[in-house]
């Protein structure tokens, strides 16, 4: 696939002055980040959220939700006598947000998106995969543009098995995989080639809680060696896709809690740095979820038990791997957690009690969680500013080029529901600015200037990378950074294919 050979990712550069754990009462007494409403109503639910290489996010959620608040454009319509909800629809259930024009677009997608996965192919388009129904075995293609005439393109049938509820991760030679899915415990590749295409991930059927689950949308990692960090329910293997085995088993999560949907926590892969050494040490922290039990609990007795308030954390390349506990300052279920450009994790939206699915979560967990994965152990937790919009089930966070963070969704409902519920279907977006956007970092934070890896400009694995930036205060040269992040897919609070580097530092002048 010559196509895919060159690796033309699509990284945000990011330059940071390390702001170290010394000066962190000094962020503290000064704010802890701020809320900005973006739009009020952007017609759908922020289920399912993607930025592209042009600063535009592509959002969607369902076409059987019902009717949405923004129309197609141009008196289009989709007609399709499947659906269970509404067989003619003038809405759209995707649009896409122009984060410098601070504009909506209504996108059309043709079948059911439903729960799906996706990610960006190294040439910049948007592979979505899968989703319900009539969607369940579609590929849709977005390629970015700047004229507002791209559109979501639909391959039927592009998809050896369903895919709902499944993980997709870019891989080194530009395809990607999918893995798992509700009923489904096999991995697939796309695109495909006319080897066969599915197989099976035996992981899957012993992570499955019968009749519940809890092992759905898996937290899929590449490691620094190629093979992927595969965590489902409470536990984790290392998985070399390429032959098909697991080269690993780590140990359970003390305590044995689940940790993916439907009792939802999060995770990342930390920020991966010394890049050069032999094995580099790659770090993932899993945080949130809720006890077992507690999906019967919501789903059956609704009886809404309190989330997990501990993550994991566990050195993925050590000869002997354990997780480390640590406690957060809330419990939260449905969280997300984003990586941040300073190599720091935001922890945001979710609930403190009950689980994902339809009306099972309660008391919404407003303020947003900075974890300092540097800080000493104890004291790596900061609370900041809460937001005011509850963002339960069906929500989402992603990382914009600014080092804001976009925030959108919220839907527990089986349709869209605006009144006499507890959580109305939420069509506001909202960006949340950390710590490090305050007036006080002005003068360290850097504006760059160029770079050899700008728009337009390409850079490959072992290159150099120069960079030309702009700081008004006084620098201490060794305590420059630069850090590339790759945008995330995200959904059900699980950021796809998201990664930080920080690069080594060679000179500065
Ligand atoms: C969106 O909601 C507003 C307020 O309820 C309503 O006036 C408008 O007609 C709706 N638009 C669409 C396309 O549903
Ligand atoms: C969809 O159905 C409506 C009637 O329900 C009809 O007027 C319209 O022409 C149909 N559109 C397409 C594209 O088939
Ligand atoms: C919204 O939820 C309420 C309360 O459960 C219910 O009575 C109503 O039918 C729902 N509306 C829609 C449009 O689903």
């Amino acid at each position: 696939m010559p196509r895919y050979a060159s690796i033309r990712f699509f990284l945000f550069l990011q330059l940071f002055m390390a702001v170290q754990p010394c000066h962190r009462v000094v962020t503290y007494a000064a704010g802890g980040g701020g809320w900005q409403l973006l739009q009020n109503n952007i017609g759908i639910a922020a289920l399912h959220m993607q930025l592209l290489n042009n600063d535009r996010v592509v959002i969607y959620d369902r076409t059987d939700f019902g009717l949405s608040n923004i129309s197609l454009p141009d008196g289009k319509c989709r007609n399709d006598s499947s659906e269970l909800v509404v067989k003619h629809d003038c809405t759209a259930h995707s649009v896409e947000y122009d984060v410098l024009a601070k504009k909506i677009r209504p996108l059309m997608v043709q079948t059911n998106v439903w729960c799906s996965s996706g990610a960006v192919f190294p040439d910049g388009r948007l592979i979505q995969t899968g989703g319900f129904r009539d969607g369940d075995r579609k590929v849709r293609t977005f390629f970015p543009c700047n004229d507002a005439k791209c559109d979501w393109v639909e391959t039927g049938d592009a998809l050896e098995e369903k895919r709902w509820y499944s993980t997709n991760h870019i891989l080194p030679d530009g395809r990607q995989i999918i893995i798992g899915g509700r009923g489904q415990f096999n991995y697939e590749f796309y695109p495909k080639t006319s080897a066969p295409n599915v197989y099976n991930l035996r992981f899957l059927v012993e992570t499955n809680d019968r009749g519940i689950e809890n092992n759905l949308y898996p937290f899929v990692f590449l490691n620094y060696d190629g093979n992927l960090f595969i965590f489902a329910n409470n536990r984790a293997v290392l998985f070399n896709y390429k032959e098909d085995k697991v080269l690993k088993t780590y140990p359970a999560i003390p305590g044995g809690d689940p940790r993916c949907y439907p009792s939802t926590g999060s995770a990342v892969l930390l920020p991966l740095k010394n890049l050069r050494v032999a094995t580099i040490e790659a770090e993932v922290l899993v945080c949130g979820g809720a006890p077992k039990g507690s999906f019967y609990q919501a789903d059956k007795k609704h009886k809404f038990v309190k989330a997990l308030d501990t993550c994991g954390r566990i050195k993925i390349n050590d000869p002997n791997p354990q997780w480390v506990m640590e406690a957060m300052p809330t419990a939260r279920v449905m969280g997300d957690m984003t990586l941040l450009p300073n190599g720091n994790v935001l922890i945001v939206n979710g609930a403190g009690a009950g689980t994902a699915g339809w009306e099972n979560g309660r008391n919404p967990v407003l303020n947003p969680v900075l974890y300092w994965p540097d800080g000493a152990t104890g004291s790596r937790f900061q609370s900041l500013n809460p937001s005011t919009i509850p963002r339960m089930y069906h929500s989402s966070a992603i990382l914009l080029r600014d080092g804001r963070v976009l925030v959108g969704g919220s839907n527990p409902h089986i349709g869209y529901n605006f009144t006499g519920v507890l959580f109305p279907t939420e069509l506001r977006l909202e960006a949340f600015s950390p710590p490090y956007l305050g007036k006080q970092f002005n003068y360290l934070r850097p504006t760059i200037v160029s770079s050899s890896a700008s728009q337009g400009k390409f850079i490959g694995y072992k290159q150099k990378l120069s960079v030309r930036f702009k700081v008004t205060g006084k620098l201490v040269a060794d305590s420059v950074s630069v850090t590339i992040v790759a945008p995330s897919f995200t959904t059900h609070s699980f950021s796809m294919s998201h990664r930080l580097l920080v690069l080594g530092n060679k000179k500065v002048t």
